[in-house]
């Protein structure tokens, strides 16, 4: 099932790929959940899944607890007179000001499938500042909310930064982590995310704790890009690595569809 948020780095059309390399266990963690491609196509008996955007944990909250009313809600925001430029803005100002979790959850959904290239953007500030997207007619997402809402039941979201999720992490868990791209070359932006970025630390960070919790008989799998610093420090820390090209659109440009070279990382037991 396609996920019903549209995101940057959205691994939907490689989740054959990746759960062919995930062993079997108990419960996945995913440490930078996103829209959850993963978790939606995978038979695991509980979850664990975190992002750092609490927009989203939030809005998958609300889902997990209201299910089909708040999918009719959530209607609301999709009629044809909203999709315009003038209710655009009026309603992202309405979501940046909003401490109300339902209105601001579904107005997040709203942002994503009326926004520019369905782009999660915020400045330093922490507010939401993603362009009118100018589409006919956005589609209103509720099977795959259906979906969502049904699977959820197995699953715990949390709002948490990778190093506090990993700590989570226990025996008889596998763990799937899909971080921000490192950049294809230094000029790229991969802040696209949530304020914050993720930098090279973070990802040297990263493919340490996937080595130490290898080491203590967890399997963790990180998907990347393949290029040679990355494929570097996941080998040099014991992985097995996967390597393919995809065709993607890179930096906010839809028209700049390109084939790229990833990896999927796999640190074995
Ligand atoms: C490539 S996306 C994940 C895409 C996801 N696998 C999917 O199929 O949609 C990376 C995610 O990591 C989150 N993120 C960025 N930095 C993070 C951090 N330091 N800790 C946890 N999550 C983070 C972003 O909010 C984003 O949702």
């Amino acid at each position: 099932m396609k996920p019903f948020l549209k995101w940057p780095g959205g691994k939907y059309r490689q989740v054959d790929r990746i759960g062919k390399q995930l062993n079997g266990g108990l419960r996945l963690v995913e440490p930078f959940v996103g829209s959850a491609a993963v978790f939606l196509n995978t038979d695991y008996r509980r979850y664990l899944l975190a992002d750092n955007n609490l927009d989203l944990i939030n809005l998958y909250r609300q889902l997990q607890e209201e299910g089909q009313t708040f999918i009719d809600y959530c209607r609301n925001y999709f009629s044809g007179k909203l999709n315009q430029s003038e209710a655009y803005y009026q309603l992202r100002k309405k979501f940046n000001l909003s401490r109300n979790r339902r209105l601001k959850s579904a107005l997040f959904l709203y942002l994503n499938r009326h926004g520019y290239n369905g782009l999660c953007r915020y400045n330093q500030k922490g507010t939401f500042n993603v362009p009118f997207g100018r589409y006919d007619q956005p589609y209103f997402p509720e099977k795959e909310m259906q979906f969502f809402h049904t699977k959820s039941r197995n699953a715990l979201f949390i709002n948490a930064g990778f190093h506090d999720t990993m700590k989570q992490v226990r025996k008889g868990d596998v763990v799937y982590c899909d971080p921000p791209y490192a950049p294809l070359n230094t000029t790229a932006r991969f802040t696209d995310y949530s304020s914050g970025g993720f930098n090279w630390q973070q990802q040297v960070e990263l493919a340490e704790w996937a080595n130490k919790l290898s080491r203590k008989g967890i399997q963790v799998v990180i998907s990347n890009h393949d290029i040679q610093s990355i494929s570097d420090l996941y080998q040099q820390r014991g992985a097995n690595m996967d390597q393919f090209r995809v065709r993607r659109t890179i930096s906010c440009h839809a028209d700049n569809r390109v084939k790229v070279g990833e990896l999927i990382a796999v640190f074995e037991p």
